[in-house]
């Protein structure tokens, strides 16, 4: 297949996210035959070191990360197309050499001047690199495609945001900008319209008449770890917020594509960030809780004062027709007791008769999404207890996709990649997502920015400042944490 032939060039070859996600990502994408017979990587990193230090280095990652355990058979076949170049993001002479050497590999391995530019790197280098790029005539030409990919964070703000996209845009088209959101790689995301626009059972119920509220979590047991230099700019709100949980947010909620092309798809996405109930600033105040962990202020690289959020909660409102009146919470933390990402769906409560009044209440219908760890679906109902006279007890029907004994789901860079060389970008984010959901993530930043915090205000292991259960206790609801 000649289209997808082609060289990948990344940017920060020696940084973690190459290691850890990216080299794996690439065997198990051979593993899986699908990589192209005709491909190769080129890592460009600052440090010194030959192809050969370079490619054990890499082996041992892919031993330690990959999903699929590595055969050294396999790895032969790959191990002898990845190169190593040395040089700094700003020396011309660099790119020079890199340019030749890509020409080079071209007739090696007749990748016809393909190329994915992967910035891998940290977000101050993305406009020095295009640029670069551009002057030294390796960006976009007609006989050839080059794309570039662009790992988070896409600008700190909507400023930031509209300037980078500017200096990219001026050398790559919005056709070959893929900017990364790693959850849209996740299986159980790109499940979410199946399982919405294939299925009976859910579309009609889908709307502010049988749905009560939506509560779109994500929680990770770990702290900052290493990354308290970029985290104490970022929060939870840019880090989580402003990207992976609003695209869990306009998934759940958008209306059906009118087919499932690029385009259609982002058009439906964006117009349910732009319905987003604008949060003024008594709103901020009122429906965005955040907080920070005890002994976040004590990590390496952050501030001993920091007013950094590293949990939030927030309730949204989609106001359109399909979902006025219905609150969507949406909630993200480090140190909570769980890694968990999950939709949750409660259905409004039925008439208060029958089982309802000699029972004390009946727990509400709910429809959970499981994104990770576990990969599944499952509906929670009513049913009677057996051997009761009329006790009735929920109940679950339960799917579980990655349950099964050998299912081992891609993860979500492989995906990615896999798409960037097919060129579909369905699994991206188009510029005005991007756009309007920082227009929505300013608002907040702005009054938090303004009003300081009362940090640290909740214990490692527990589920965040008790303000997150007012939030939803204000409204006669409560947090599902079903883990
Ligand atoms: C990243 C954030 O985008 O997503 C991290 O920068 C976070 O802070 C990570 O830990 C979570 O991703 P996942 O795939 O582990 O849920």
């Amino acid at each position: 297949t000649d289209n997808i032939s082609s060289i990948m060039v990344i940017f920060g070859g020696t940084g973690d996210l190459t290691h850890r996600k990216l080299m794996p990502a690439i065997y198990n994408l051979l593993y899986d035959k699908n990589l192209p017979e005709n491909f190769c990587v080129v890592s460009v990193g600052r440090r010194d070191k030959t192809d050969e230090i370079y490619r054990n280095e890499v082996y041992e990652s892919i031993k330690k990360f990959s999903r699929i355990k590595i055969d050294d058979e396999l790895w032969k076949n790959l191990r002898d197309r990845i190169y190593y170049q040395k040089f700094e993001f700003h020396d011309d002479d660099g790119y020079s050499r890199l340019k030749d050497f890509l020409k080079a590999l071209d007739d090696r391995y007749k990748t016809n001047g393909n190329r994915i530019y992967y910035l891998a790197v940290a977000p101050e280098y993305f406009e020095l690199i295009v640029e670069k790029l551009h002057q030294h005539g390796m960006a976009e030409n007609e006989k050839s495609w080059q794309r570039v990919m662009i790992e988070k964070p896409f600008g700190k703000d909507l400023n930031s945001a509209v300037y980078l996209n500017k200096k990219i845009t001026d050398v790559f088209s919005e056709k070959n900008t893929y900017r990364i959101d790693h959850y849209l790689g996740k299986e159980m995301l790109q499940n979410i319209m199946v399982i919405r626009f294939a299925n009976v059972f859910f579309e009609p119920v889908w709307n502010n008449k049988y749905i009560d509220n939506v509560q779109i979590s994500s929680s990770e047991t770990v702290g900052v770890e290493n990354r308290g230099g970029y985290y104490e700019k970022a929060g939870a709100l840019r880090d989580m917020i402003q990207n992976h949980m609003l695209q869990l947010l306009t998934l759940t909620a958008m209306e059906p594509p009118i087919d499932l092309t690029t385009d259609s798809i982002h058009d439906e996405k964006v117009k349910i960030l732009k319905s987003l109930k604008e949060l003024t600033p008594d709103l901020v105040l009122k429906n965005a809780v955040r907080g920070q962990y005890e002994g976040y202020r004590d990590e390496d690289r952050v501030s001993p004062d920091s007013d950094t959020e590293t949990f939030a909660a927030i309730k949204v409102f989609v106001d359109n027709f399909r979902w006025a009146g219905v609150p969507f919470y949406i909630r993200t933390g480090k140190k909570l007791p769980v890694k968990s990402t999950e939709i949750i769906i409660q259905f409004k409560p039925l008439p208060g008769v029958l089982y309802f009044k000699e029972y004390g209440g009946l727990m509400p219908d709910l429809l959970v999404i499981k994104i990770q760890p576990e990969e599944g679906v499952f509906l929670q109902f009513n049913a009677k207890r057996p051997g009761t006279l009329n006790k009735v007890i929920p109940v679950r029907m339960d799917f579980c996709q990655n349950c099964q004994v050998g299912m081992n789901s891609p993860e979500a860079y492989e995906r990615l990649i896999y798409d960037a060389l097919r060129g579909d970008s369905t699994l991206f984010t188009r510029w005005d997502e991007v756009e309007y959901s920082w227009r929505f993530v300013d608002k907040i930043a702005e009054v938090w920015k303004n009003n300081k915090p009362d940090f640290p205000n909740y214990k490692p292991g527990t589920w965040g400042p008790s303000d997150a259960d007012e939030l939803l206790l204000r409204d006669n609801f409560k947090w599902w944490n079903i883990g």
